[in-house]
């Protein structure tokens, strides 16, 4: 296996990783904004740089394929003070009030600030005139806050492949845009919110949970959704005992980090007052009645013996759920074959 040394020591590395990748394995922290991990690297953020002996300048590990017998420091005053002096100049291209930001928190530009001892605002860019966009239902745009990392194109367009944003316009003016740079609602955006899952600032925001609390103020639960078979792992940002928010798990299958619109967005049905909480038993004139389990289940339980005993097993089916655990769904159809006698089992998300 090939090696380099790093801060001081060999190590080994797998062809093909780059000086970023190399640094993690063997547990060197190297702070990135812009790295978005199995994505092509676009090098735009600078906050990777690292001294590569025989280099000119600083590199950026995150795009820097590692060779053999490389020399690499990722700790030095001067890798210090080039990522000090990046991150002041990302404060200083837009507003990054993080007092009454949405991210404050849980975003990377502020975490980076504090850890480099950002005291003041050295520089004083121009921040964007581009208007906050928030004309759909789900996601809030503020261009103020975009360092234009790129990490949500990158997300759009290699994560989940919808090809629904890119760069736009030149220097100053430089945007991340849809087609036509029209708002998302009316672009190719399908709202998976990939590009809300990675914004390491407070550019891209969810709207339904804006100021309902802060990162840490959240419980985090692990859980699967209940959307669909797939059965993405997720976790719910709880707060007082209501769901504020969803992310995907970065390290769990099926989904690895993704989720898509219905996973991310469709949790208002967790709370809805319309929810039934007890059974309800058809009467005669069309209107439901409140039932106990025991009462609606003996209910079904003689009709289903009484058509079987006048019709034949096969004259009943059985529609099982997406929505349903597999185990429930396993069971369902253990009930309707082996209970019943029948095999007319189907799942409704089928159709
Ligand atoms: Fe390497 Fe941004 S993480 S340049």
């Amino acid at each position: 296996m090939p090696s380099l040394t790093l801060n001081g020591q060999v190590v080994e590395f797998e062809p093909g990783q780059t000086v970023l990748e190399v640094a993690r394995a063997h547990g060197v922290d190297i702070p990135t904004l812009c790295y978005l991990k199995d994505a092509t690297p676009t090098g735009a953020c600078r906050m990777c740089l690292v001294e590569i002996e025989g280099a000119r300048t600083l590199v950026a590990s995150c795009a820097m394929p590692a060779s053999e017998d490389m020399v690499v420091q990722t700790d030095t005053e001067r890798v210090h003070k080039a990522r000090k002096l990046n991150i002041e100049l990302l404060l200083a291209s837009g507003d990054h009030n993080c007092l009454v930001c949405e991210a404050n928190g849980r975003c990377k530009l502020q975490e980076l600030a504090y850890r480099y001892g950002v005291q003041s605002l050295r520089f004083h860019g121009r921040t964007t005139d581009y208007p906050v966009e928030d004309s759909n239902p789900l996601i809030v745009r503020d261009f103020s806050k975009c360092i234009l990392c790129g990490r949500c194109v990158q997300a759009c367009n290699e994560v989940q492949v919808n090809r629904a944003i890119g760069y736009g316009y030149r220097g100053a003016r430089s945007k991340i845009v849809t087609a036509g740079d029209r708002p998302y609602h009316e672009s190719d955006c399908v709202f998976c919110g990939q590009c809300l899952e990675v914004c390491p600032t407070g550019a891209l925001t969810e709207k339904k949970a804006r100021g309902k609390g802060r990162a840490w103020e959240f419980e985090r639960v692990r859980t699967t959704c209940t959307y669909c078979g797939v059965g993405c792992q997720m976790e719910l940002h709880v707060k007082d005992n209501q769901v504020v928010r969803v992310t995907a798990v970065d390290d769990g299958g099926p989904n690895f980090g993704r989720l898509c619109v219905k996973g991310r967005f469709g949790y208002d049905f967790i709370h809805s007052p319309d929810r039934l909480t007890t059974p309800l038993i058809k009467q005669e004139d069309g209107s439901f009645r409140e039932a106990s389990w025991d009462e609606a289940l003996d209910l079904v339980a003689s009709r289903l013996k009484r058509i079987r005993r006048q019709s034949g097993p096969n004259s009943i089916g059985g529609l099982t759920s997406a929505r349903a655990t597999n185990e429930a769904n396993y069971l369902f159809m253990k009930v309707m074959r082996a209970g019943v006698g029948t095999n007319n089992v189907d799942h409704c998300a089928r159709l």
